[in-house]
């Protein structure tokens, strides 16, 4: 059985990933660790989500439980400066990760990348197989609809933090990426006020905000006369938890580097087989 850590165990993911783990096969939940001072530490994981006890109390010392996962990894949905820790925790005490953090900064990233120097390392924005599969399909739209308008819209519910989402910063990506393009020459995150024309090349990405949406990501691609729209919506974030899980296990035993959900799900390549030879 691989043994498995939830970082954010009471948060909205980390509670979906606390049953996701009693659901899956070959795993088994060892700790679940919570921000120090939560009123939830000590009471049983499983009471936590409605499940029978499973003998694991939420803690706040990431440091300990690592020592009762050797050969696992953690699975990590909380907020950049905790995953960052994680990273040096994890890299010393030789325990792979499954970030899903998404709106990480500079330092966060290269603790993820200083990590991966000693453990297998996955960070995906998104755990569902639609969305893998969407970057896949936007990245040969975007290759093959040449001279189109390129935008990226993503919904979610009132509650999330970053903005734009992961997600859309991965499938904006992916539409640069389709068109030879580096998104931090072509993004575009706002408009508002005298902005001009818009200019050719340019790819906007735009953030709305409201209720209790799961999550929606659309990619335009505008042309004279018609338009393509790109569209993936997640209605439970059951399928995040369940990938994430799948990711971990998949994860455990895997060389020390860095990996994606697209390698999980056998998509690596794809986008390139799907959109053809490379312009
Ligand atoms: N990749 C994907 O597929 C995917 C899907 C959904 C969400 N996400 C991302 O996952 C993250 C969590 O999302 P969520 O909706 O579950 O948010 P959430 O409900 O706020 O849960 C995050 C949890 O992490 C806890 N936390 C914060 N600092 C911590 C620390 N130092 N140690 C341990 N736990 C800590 C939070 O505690 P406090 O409430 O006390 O701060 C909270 O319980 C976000 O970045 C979100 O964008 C990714």
């Amino acid at each position: 059985m691989i043994p498995l850590i939830v970082c954010g165990a009471s948060g909205r993911m980390g509670r979906m990933l606390i049953q996701a783990v009693t659901e899956t096969p070959g795993v088994r939940l060892v700790a679940a660790i919570e921000r120090p001072g939560t009123p939830e530490l000590g009471r049983d994981a499983g009471a936590l989500v409605g499940l029978p006890a499973l003998d694991v109390a939420l803690s706040d010392d990431l440091g300990a439980a690592l020592q009762r996962a050797a050969g696992g990894c953690i699975i990590d949905f909380t907020a950049p400066a905790a995953t960052e820790a994680a990273a040096a925790l994890c890299a010393r005490a030789g325990v792979g990760m499954v970030v899903g953090t998404t709106g990480l900064g500079d330092s966060a990233k290269a603790a993820l990348q200083r990590a991966a120097e000693a453990v297998p390392v996955l960070v995906a924005a998104n755990f569902s197989l639609g969305v893998n599969v969407l970057l896949g399909l936007a990245e040969q739209a975007a290759r093959l609809l040449e001279g189109f308008d390129m935008e990226v819209v993503e919904i979610h519910h009132g509650k999330k933090r970053d903005a734009p989402s992961g997600t859309a910063l991965r499938l904006a990506e992916a539409l640069a990426d389709g068109r030879g393009q580096k998104l931090s020459e072509a993004a575009v995150y706002a408009r508002q006020g005298d902005v001009g024309p818009r200019t050719p090349g340019e790819i906007g990405v735009m953030a709305l905000r409201g209720g209790d949406v799961v999550g929606e990501h659309t990619a335009f691609l505008f042309g004279p006369g018609e338009r393509v729209e790109l569209t993936h919506r997640a209605t439970s974030r059951t399928t995040f938890a369940h990938g994430a899980v799948r990711a971990g296990r998949w994860l455990a035993g895997k060389p020390a580097g860095r990996y994606d959900m697209r390698d999980v799900l056998g998509l690596a390549g794809d986008a390139g087989r799907l959109a053809g030879p490379a312009r």
